[in-house]
């Protein structure tokens, strides 16, 4: 498994993780401007962070993952977050990347954790993370997308 920078080329991903099932807990599918707002923002390489294709062995693209600056009460971590497409799951791909992008994070030396925020729900986002080495911090409100508050864990691992 490698992290590839996302590109032009990538947007297909997008448009295959914009399901019912992919989005279930995260607010539902995004619209096709919306969609088109995510492909700009991943291109930008001006923010801090990256977004990147997960690329298994055989060279096929099986998900994303990416890091960003999330700043709240005066503070700035990195978060992160992925999805992995359905007839990739349940081979470890996502605790492979998650791995990585610690490495990329801890690399910058700009910020000392990397939090994951997923909805309280979702067993698989939950189970990742406790795999991967983040401590639970405990449940609390978030607003993603925006307007939309749900209920998400706060996870945090030390850079
Ligand atoms: C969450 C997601 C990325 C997991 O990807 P994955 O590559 O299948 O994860 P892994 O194979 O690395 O599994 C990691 C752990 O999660 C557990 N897990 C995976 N799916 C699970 C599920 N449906 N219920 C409970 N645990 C689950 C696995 O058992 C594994 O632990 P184990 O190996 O000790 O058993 C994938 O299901 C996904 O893309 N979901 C839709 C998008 C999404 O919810 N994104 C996250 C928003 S925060």
């Amino acid at each position: 498994m490698r992290l590839t920078r996302w590109s032009e080329d990538d947007f297909w991903l997008l448009e295959a993780c914009n399901t019912e099932e992919m989005t279930a807990f995260l607010g539902g599918p995004e619209s096709a401007e919306k969609l088109k707002d995510r492909q700009r923002r991943y291109l930008d390489v001006s923010m801090p962070g990256r977004m990147s294709v997960i690329v298994v062995d055989d060279g096929e693209k099986a998900g994303s993952i990416g890091y960003w600056e999330h700043t709240e009460g005066g503070e700035t971590f990195w978060e992160t977050g992925w999805a992995i497409l359905p007839a990739y799951q349940g081979r470890g791909i996502a605790t492979a990347a998650i791995a990585e992008v610690a490495k990329a994070a801890a690399a910058e030396g700009t910020h000392p954790s990397l939090h994951a925020y997923p909805g309280v729900d979702n067993a698989a986002s939950n189970a990742l993370c406790r795999k991967a080495g983040f401590t639970l911090l405990g449940p609390r409100q978030f607003e993603y997308p925006k307007g939309h508050w749900m209920t998400c864990n706060d996870w945090s691992l030390d850079l």
